[in-house]
């Protein structure tokens, strides 16, 4: 079995972020996204992996993931002139696939608890195609399934204005060799792209087997880079303690808290779930529930709480909660000096700021 992950389309839901990055390589619990495909497909024992990325912003993904040896994968990567849709993604990647039975991973997707159950799934009922779902709140944004009265799918629609059920199809998907015949069939929508529900539809109406099962512990970006930190929590809700890095005495530790090599903890109160990245130093700072602390970080005087810092982020003397915050790589809050004391603001496009 081959596995296939999506590292293209323009990310323009997660702006500002995704003006200076590919969104796939934001992290979550200090990972890259797409690290998350990576290792689930690995833990289901694949090996040979496929990483669609588009020609504008694809590099670097290929700079941070190389061929794979460091993730004990053999990395392949498909280039896709434009994002044309996720049927598009598949049938440029034929040649790679071959006759193969392949899992189909959207790289923005990030599934607690992995994938081995619905590649068992998948090879034990012989079908042609294995969709994963999720019940959700506003399946209006997915692939949405109609089941028939014996409980098995009839047919797909991409983002329907009326759903016909409270189900989404997550982006996790296994197919044989059927669904190249679906990509192959199939017109692009009204929005000029090839979706894979209507691949997945043409499957069901030909007569091929869609099988399914139910997912929990999913999550997708939905819209909002707010919504970044609910990918933090979940992740963080699972991590076990491991203190690699250099506690001083004067410090207190509590709950699930990862502090990695060479990071420094002094005079402060950390409150797990949280993470402080490789060379990150917290002095007399406060770090509460859901705090994801990136590489060489710099946080003195101040109190951070379910938000995302990224790398090298500085944080200096600031004397209000930072909470449900992202703040991109090089960031620096720091404390007005002199007279008046003024707020100043050096923001990137789209950013937002708000202010007490
Ligand atoms: O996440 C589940 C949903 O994913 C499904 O319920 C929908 O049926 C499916 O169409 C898809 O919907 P989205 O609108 O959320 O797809 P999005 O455009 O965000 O793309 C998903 C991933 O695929 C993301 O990693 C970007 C990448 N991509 C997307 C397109 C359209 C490509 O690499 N190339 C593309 O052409």
């Amino acid at each position: 079995m081959k596995a296939l992950i999506t590292a293209g389309g323009r990310g323009t839901r997660l702006r500002p972020l995704t003006h200076t990055q590919n969104k796939h390589l934001i992290p979550v619990a200090n990972k890259p996204i797409l690290q998350y495909a990576l290792e689930a497909v690995r833990e289901a024992g694949i090996t040979s992996v496929g990483i669609v990325v588009g020609v504008d912003n694809g590099q670097e993904v290929v700079d941070w993931f190389g061929d794979g040896s460091s993730q004990e994968l053999q990395i392949t990567y498909i280039w896709q002139e434009a994002p044309l849709g996720l049927a598009h993604v598949v049938k440029i990647s034929q040649e790679f696939i071959g006759n193969d039975p392949f899992v189909f991973y959207l790289g923005d997707n990030i599934v607690v608890g992995g994938i081995n159950r619905f590649v068992r799934e998948f090879t034990d009922r012989t079908v042609d195609c294995y969709l994963t779902l999720a019940r959700v709140r506003d399946p209006e944004r997915f692939g949405v399934p109609e089941f028939g009265r014996d409980g098995s799918i009839v047919s797909v629609v991409e983002k329907p204005r009326v759903p016909k059920s409270p189900f989404a199809v997550s982006g996790i998907y296994i197919y044989g060799s059927a669904i190249f015949e679906a990509v192959n069939s199939i017109e692009p929508s009204q929005r000029g792209e090839l979706e894979i529900s209507d691949a997945h539809d043409w499957l069901l109406k030909h007569g091929y087997k869609v099988g399914h099962g139910e997912i929990t512990g999913w999550w997708k970006d939905t819209g909002l880079p707010g919504d970044l930190l609910e990918a933090n929590r979940l992740v963080l809700s699972n991590v076990q303690v491991q203190i690699d890095g250099n506690v001083a005495a004067s410090s207190d530790i509590a709950g699930a808290v990862i502090i990695e090599e060479g990071a420094e903890v002094i005079a402060s109160r950390i409150r797990g779930p949280a993470i402080i990245g490789r060379g990150a130093k917290i002095v007399d700072s406060y770090i509460g529930p859901y705090s994801a602390i990136g590489v060489d970080a710099l946080l003195q005087k101040c109190e951070v709480e379910y938000s995302i810092l990224m790398d090298r982020v500085v944080v200096n003397e600031v004397d209000v909660r930072i909470e449900g915050s992202l703040l991109g790589a090089d960031v620096e809050i720091v404390r007005s000096q002199g007279k008046p004391r003024v707020q100043r603001f050096v923001l990137g496009e789209q950013s937002r700021v708000e202010v007490i």
